[in-house]
């Protein structure tokens, strides 16, 4: 059977020997503890599982929804995201739902991507980053995210003809998988990038309602013409405990929502109602729930950055997101590391490398797992590491 060329340039599935790897201990009867998927372990709120309850009884919900999405959910976007950053939204242009960030990140390569053209990516970086510009026909040019900036990219180190042919800039702060927060002015430095060479920006806010120490993270949209160059992906997945009911939006920049939109209605059919409106309910009624969930991650990180500080690993508390990025032990790649800590400790961590080439070095540990199996897993790595 021949695949199309479009998926054969995909690189293969880093995680697919880990996969089997995982599953071969399982069989052999050892205790795995997976750190390596961020998939909240708690289950969605009441508040909105009652809502999509009380919408799915109503039969209006049950036909085909429409791909501009309910009214009801754009206006709550609207609300929410005038609330919570201050941001004017116009819910009849400016925001469509999508079936997660997943689906929208990579839709927006289709919809602007040409062969002979490129995305900007963040290396370490989420992966359809990268993937969703080889399966639109065109290029991912990665830009490297390292400690020593913050792991935010230098603007000035692109290449000009990658800035030339690149027509997109996928950004994500709080960042996975670093963890990082935006430093100050950096979106302003890329809002002057953007309009300086015709990229529209695609600002991942997954994590924007996952912080710590009081830290509040910001929305691309809140800086000054970041409308006129930009789109953000908004999701309820993580900080609404809600991944597997694929919520989230694409906002910002009317032309730009307008093409996406018109590529999803050629593609799927849109958000089912019910979900949509308890979404809504989440967005106008929910604000405690990430905040809530927020301080479990926090009690978590510190429990996991005290452990590893304590055996000698360098590793910078995140004021957000879901996971610690830490230095693997000298003489280890990333990939080496993970294995040995499967093998000696029946431990799941993700390897840096796995993200991209400067992921390399680093290794990622995801917080969703209860208390009790992130302190009895973060002992076993403390006898492996120590050991
Ligand atoms: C940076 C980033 N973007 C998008 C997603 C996908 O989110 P969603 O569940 O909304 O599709 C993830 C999930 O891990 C992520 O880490």
């Amino acid at each position: 059977m021949k695949t199309s060329e479009r998926l054969d340039r995909l690189p293969p599935y880093l995680f697919a020997e880990l996969a089997r790897k995982i599953a071969a201990k399982k069989a052999a009867g050892v205790d795995v503890i997976s750190l390596g998927i961020g998939d909240p372990d708690t289950p969605t709120p009441a508040l909105v599982s009652d809502a999509l309850a009380v919408a799915a009884h109503d039969g209006g919900t049950h036909q085909y929804p429409s791909n501009r999405g309910r009214p009801e959910l754009r206006e709550a976007f609207a609300r929410f995201y005038d609330r919570r950053f201050g941001v004017e939204l116009d819910p009849e242009t400016e925001i469509v739902p999508a079936l997660g960030a997943k689906e929208c990140v990579f839709n927006v390569n289709l919809a602007f991507l040409d062969p002979g053209t490129a995305a900007l990516a963040a290396d370490p970086g989420y992966p359809v980053y990268t993937g969703g510009p080889l399966l639109a026909g065109a290029e991912a040019v990665l830009m490297p995210l390292v400690p020593e900036l913050g792991f935010v990219p230098d603007l000035e180190a692109i290449a000009a003809p990658d800035a030339q042919r690149a027509r997109l800039m996928f950004l994500n702060y709080p960042n996975n998988p670093t963890g990082a927060v935006v430093p100050d002015g950096f979106f302003e430095r890329v809002v002057a990038y953007a309009r300086a060479n015709d990229i529209l920006v695609v600002h991942d806010a997954s994590y924007t309602e996952t912080t710590f120490d009081g830290y509040v993270a910001p929305s691309f949209l809140e800086t000054p013409g970041a409308k006129e160059v930009g789109v953000e992906i908004f999701s309820l997945s993580k900080g609404y405990n809600m991944t597997g009911w694929r919520t989230g939006a694409i906002v910002g920049n009317a032309e730009a929502v307008e093409a996406y939109w018109k590529l999803k209605t050629n593609i799927d059919s849109g958000m089912f109602d019910a979900v949509q409106l308890a979404a809504a309910t989440a967005l106008d009624d929910g604000d405690h729930i990430p905040r809530e969930m927020s301080d479990v991650y926090q009690r978590r990180r510190d429990l996991v950055v005290g452990a590893l500080r304590e055996i000698g690993v360098e590793v910078a508390a995140p004021k957000a997101t879901i996971y610690v990025w830490a230095p693997v032990p000298e003489g280890h790649t990333s990939a080496s590391y993970c294995e040995m800590v499967l093998e000696e400790s029946g431990v799941v961590v993700s390897p840096g490398g796995a993200y991209g080439p400067n992921g390399e070095g680093f290794f990622r540990i995801s917080l969703t797992v209860e208390d009790e199996r992130l302190t009895e897993a973060v002992e076993r790595l403390r006898a492996s590491l120590a050991g």
